[in-house]
């Protein structure tokens, strides 16, 4: 499987490039900045997010999209890849955003975790509204919503989906998380839904 990372130098893009690589998947990785790395089954590709035509052009060829950008200033871009990936006729898409982030997966949490939700949600303004533009997106989705993120080695041991007691204090290892995202596009689960996960 083919798959463009956008935000492929995040603290989070290189789990998901290495986990890639693991398996033997081919990575487009994608930067607003050239890159000159090379590495196998990796090619990086510059892109001008204001350009559908630049973003258009990272996604030939591959069979998904992960969006897996920062914090600030992200809502154009994120429109911008869905424009783009219509464009190229990609339908599959998965994106990174943070704990709770819709109406639709605070219904997930228990009822302390919403009021804690709902105490934070100033907060989460740009994840919420990333996660409105995937859902209207008419694109094959997977929302992925994990609490704070640690570094370390995976430790294959997380919760993910349909299990008790969801919480934005919990944590999860980017290893884990970048296991999770690969496997989940590959092996084609949670198809227009969102997900949270955890360790
Ligand atoms: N840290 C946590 O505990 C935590 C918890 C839950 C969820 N998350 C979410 O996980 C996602 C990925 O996290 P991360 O730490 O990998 O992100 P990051 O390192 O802050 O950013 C990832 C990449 O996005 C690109 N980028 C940043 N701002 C941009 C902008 N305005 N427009 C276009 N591209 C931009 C940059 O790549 P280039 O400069 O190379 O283009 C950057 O390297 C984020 O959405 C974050 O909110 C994080």
């Amino acid at each position: 499987m083919q798959i463009t990372i956008f935000g492929a130098t995040g603290s989070v893009g290189h789990y998901l490039i290495n986990e890639a690589q693991r398996r033997g998947d081919t990575v487009v990785a994608v930067s607003r900045h050239a890159h000159s790395k090379q590495s196998s089954g990796v090619s990086w590709q510059s892109v001008d997010y204001d350009s559908l035509d630049s973003i258009v052009k990272t996604l030939a060829g591959s069979d998904a999209a992960i969006i897996s950008l920062g914090d600030y200033d992200v809502i154009t871009p994120t429109q911008n890849i869905v424009a783009a990936m219509k464009v190229a006729n990609l339908k599959r898409v998965e994106i990174l955003t943070g704990f709770g982030t819709s109406s639709a997966s605070r219904k997930q949490l228990g009822i302390g975790m919403r009021a804690v939700m709902t105490v934070m949600m100033p907060m989460l303004r740009t994840k919420e509204k990333q996660d409105q533009i995937i859902r209207n997106s008419g694109l094959i989705f997977t929302i992925v919503q994990p609490p704070t993120l640690t570094d370390g080695p995976a430790t294959h041991a997380y919760r993910y989906g349909n299990y008790g007691h969801k919480s934005i204090s919990g944590h999860i290892a980017r290893a884990d998380l970048a296991e999770f995202m690969i496997t989940n596009l590959v092996e084609d689960r949670f198809k227009r839904e969102s997900v949270y996960l955890q360790n």
